[in-house]
């Protein structure tokens, strides 16, 4: 049961851009460009001129949850915003509701309330198109102790557990395994046989290897629960160096107690209080 979770968020997702279709184009009143030349002035000029500083930002606005049957919201009107390639962490107590709020971006369970968007920007910093629903597929989540969900006798087979398995589906198989080279190269597990036993690797790079599974996927954001949890010294180096090198190629929310160790690669940070209130605040290290 538990596997089948661990890798439940990467079974479809292949394809999937970030820029809207121009059905839901909408610019911001207060972004409007001025018509100071012709139409046709303005598209060669622009041409010549134009280098994008387009980004997207993740917006979580105003979420409530509560799980069915219980009287207690676990999150209570969490809002806060992620850019794209940046690293956000989030600390508090035990308890407080942060793997709650993960597995609600992860899309394991819908929120009561409040909404979980990709808004994109302009070179002008106004939203230039609509804000879109956060589409699970583009999400990868590792879990706390990934390892003991392993499944698989050797470490191919765990990372192609859940490939689809459906007729037509060899195409999208092709396109992970050229994917697999990649996200096996930037964990680090090239000089790791593929044949060997997931449980006899050490415990960094069970840990790799639990990277590996998510980013085959491909994902726009990564979310991450203690992913130092557990490991020693060593490993825990080799992971902070592995997220800061990630972080160049895609955005990392991540859970944490370890803040010392993290806080060089944060960008921006929030406490989640008891009853499943964010605050932004910056890391107490
Ligand atoms: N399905 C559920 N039904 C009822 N209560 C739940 C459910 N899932 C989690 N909880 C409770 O919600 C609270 C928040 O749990 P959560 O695991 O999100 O906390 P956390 O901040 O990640 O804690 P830790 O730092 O220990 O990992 C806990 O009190 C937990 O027992
Ligand atoms: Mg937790």
């Amino acid at each position: 049961m538990a596997a089948s979770v661990a890798h439940q968020s990467w079974t479809t997702a292949v394809g999937w851009t970030w820029r809207p279709t121009t059905t839901n184009t909408r610019p911001s009143p207060l972004c409007l460009p001025l018509p100071i030349f012709s139409d046709s002035v303005n598209k060669r000029k622009n041409r010549a001129l134009r280098v994008s500083c387009d980004y997207s930002c993740f917006q979580i606005k105003d979420v409530s949850y509560r799980p069915p049957g219980t009287k207690t919201n676990l999150l209570d009107g969490v809002s806060f915003s992620l850019r794209e390639k940046s690293f956000g962490l989030i600390f508090g107590r035990s308890g407080s509701g942060k793997t709650t709020l993960l597995q609600l971006i992860a899309g394991f369970n819908k929120p009561m309330s409040g909404s979980i968007h990709v808004q994109r920007y302009g070179d002008d910093g106004c939203p230039n198109w609509s804000p879109e629903l956060l589409d699970e597929k583009r999400v990868g989540i590792v879990f706390q102790f990934p390892e003991r969900y392993f499944v698989a006798e050797n470490i191919l087979d765990e990372v192609i557990f859940g490939w689809p398995r459906q007729r037509g589906g060899n195409h999208l198989k092709q396109l992970l395994a050229l994917r697999l080279q990649k996200a096996i190269t930037s964990v680090g597990l090239t000089g790791i046989s593929l044949d060997q036993d997931p449980q006899s690797l050490s415990g960094g790079y069970k840990r790799r290897l639990a990277l590996a599974i998510q980013l085959v996927q491909a994902p726009d954001l990564l979310l991450l629960d203690e992913p130092l949890a557990g490991l020693d010294w060593k490993a825990r180096a080799d992971v902070v160096k592995l997220l800061r090198d990630l972080k160049k190629e895609l955005t990392l929310l991540v859970v944490s107690h370890d803040l010392k160790e993290l806080a060089p690669l944060v960008d921006e940070s929030w406490r989640m209080e008891m009853g499943g209130i964010l605050k932004g605040e910056p890391l107490p290290v």
